[in-house]
């Protein structure tokens, strides 16, 4: 099996059968994902487990059936796009993957187990936003710390962890706002704080829920552009809930469509996926 990977151009086209990969090489060199800045690449993953995996999984909230009967194989270093109608289940699937939503039938296992608490060092999570007030008495710093520590909030940092800290804003490219309090920030720079926050303790899997919904549209391609560079540069696997799929195209490696299941789950970038598109968003 293979996955996709942002990076270098490769002459193989991938196609999903019954949710199965099947490779098609070409030997031209010509790659069906034309305008794409970066192309994707093919990662042989024959032989590999799945970092995250999901099987048969279903969620209900009360009578409501949310995820039904949910299939799904994360491999390490994809950068997934999950899109989706409001409603459709994106942050209930992104829930359950942390273990915050216990299914109502399946499995699920990250890093080939069930989550436990253990592994929590190692996935960076940002949940859907709500805006920070402004007298929240906290600095960015602050804000972004919060990630390394469970309890005791309010010790001070050691100079270790200023220097993780640091790292985390200069990742998202805020290094120059450490002393700032989080309030004053704009909707666009408390987002990516968060984001600092989630990478504070070096993830191999980052979840985020709508990272971008609080920035201009200037800023979420850079801001997307950035996810990939922390893809590509430290192998983080991604899953990036995004509503805006023309801006998220061109980064992610794999898309999924959410509606209850998996509508499709594939190249972000063919005409099958813009059928799909039209059918979940369009028709009721
Ligand atoms: N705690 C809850 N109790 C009951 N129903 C819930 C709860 N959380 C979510 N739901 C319902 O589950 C469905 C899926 O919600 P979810 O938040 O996963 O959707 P989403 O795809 O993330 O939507 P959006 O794009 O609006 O963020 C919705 O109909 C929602 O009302
Ligand atoms: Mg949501």
């Amino acid at each position: 099996m293979f996955i996709l990977r942002n990076g270098r151009r490769n002459g193989s086209e991938m196609k999903i059968m019954n949710n199965h990969y099947h490779i098609h090489e070409h030997h031209n060199h010509e790659h069906h994902v034309e305008k794409r800045e970066v192309q994707p690449t093919l990662i042989n993953t024959n032989n590999k487990s799945p970092i995250i995996e999901l099987e048969d999984v279903s969620v209900n909230y009360g009578k409501n059936i949310i995820l039904n009967k949910i299939n799904l194989k994360i491999f390490r270093g994809e950068y997934i796009g999950l899109i989706g109608k409001n409603g459709s289940g994106k942050s209930t699937l992104m829930k359950s993957i942390l273990g915050l939503i216990p299914p109502e039938s399946g499995t699920i296992k990250v890093f080939g187990k069930p989550i436990q608490s253990e592994m929590y060092d190692k996935i960076g999570y940002t949940p859907q936003m709500h805006p920070i007030q402004r007298e929240f008495p906290a600095t960015v710093g602050d804000i972004v710390g919060m990630g390394l520590y469970k309890k005791n909030l309010f010790k001070p940092f050691k100079k270790d962890d200023i220097d993780k800290i640091k790292l985390a804003l200069h990742k998202v490219n805020m290094g120059s706002f450490f002393d700032r309090p989080i309030g004053h920030l704009s909707g666009g720079e408390q987002q990516k704080v968060l984001v600092a926050q989630a990478l504070v303790r070096d993830p191999e899997i980052l979840l985020l829920d709508e990272p971008t919904s609080a920035l201009d549209f200037t800023m979420v391609e850079d801001f997307l552009r950035l996810l990939q560079d922390l893809n590509n540069n430290y192998g983080l696997t991604l899953i990036v809930i995004q509503h805006n799929l023309e801006i998220l195209r061109p980064y992610c490696s794999r898309l999924l469509i959410l509606k209850g299941s998996i509508m499709y789950d594939g190249l972000p970038n063919i005409p099958r996926a813009d059928e799909l598109i039209k059918r979940v968003f369009l028709i009721q």
